[in-house]
């Protein structure tokens, strides 16, 4: 059994993981109708992956006798100022969510919720990846600056990534 209190903020979680989903697809949509399709494959398959951590959470909620709730997820923005502001949007957007993930943990804490606290270790751990995986590609993106050439070659690199290479 889990506490409501920390029912609520899972159920929360959960929403902020599956509008991270069609926060990542807008950009995916955005990215190929500047034609960027590496950047715009890169975007998919990092919306897959935030649609595997809201299902963790749900299968958490579920494994602890919680009570789903499914609010309604709300509708990203669909518009950036080039490249270099979304990915800067999405560094800012993973920011928040290592918030939101300390947040968690630290009320997992008030609650003496220690099955939580070891569940969202995962998150803690993840979340370092996600902030430096999208302040790399920030960093990158300011280096190559109004440089076509070299866009379209991060572009084929970014396109490298395996959408089953969820994690
Ligand atoms: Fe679900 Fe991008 O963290």
């Amino acid at each position: 059994m889990i506490s409501d209190k920390i029912q609520n903020a899972l159920n929360e979680q959960l929403n902020a993981e599956f509008y991270a989903a069609y926060l990542y697809l807008a950009m995916s949509a955005y990215f190929q109708s500047i034609n960027l399709g590496g950047f715009a494959t890169w975007m998919r398959a990092q919306a897959g992956e935030e649609l595997m951590h809201g299902m963790k959470v749900y299968d958490f909620i579920n494994d602890r006798e919680g009570d789903i709730d499914l609010k309604e997820v709300k509708s990203p923005s669909m518009k950036w100022d080039g490249p270099l502001a979304a990915f800067e949007y999405a560094y800012e957007h993973e920011r928040g969510v290592s918030a939101r993930i300390n947040h968690l943990v630290d009320l997992s804490l008030e609650e003496r919720d220690h099955a939580t606290n070891t569940f969202l270790q995962w998150f803690v751990t993840e979340q370092v990846e996600e902030e430096a995986t999208a302040h790399e590609i920030v960093h990158k993106l300011k280096l190559v600056g109004n440089d076509g050439n070299g866009l379209f070659l991060l572009d084929r690199d970014m396109g490298q990534r395996n959408a089953d290479d969820e994690e």
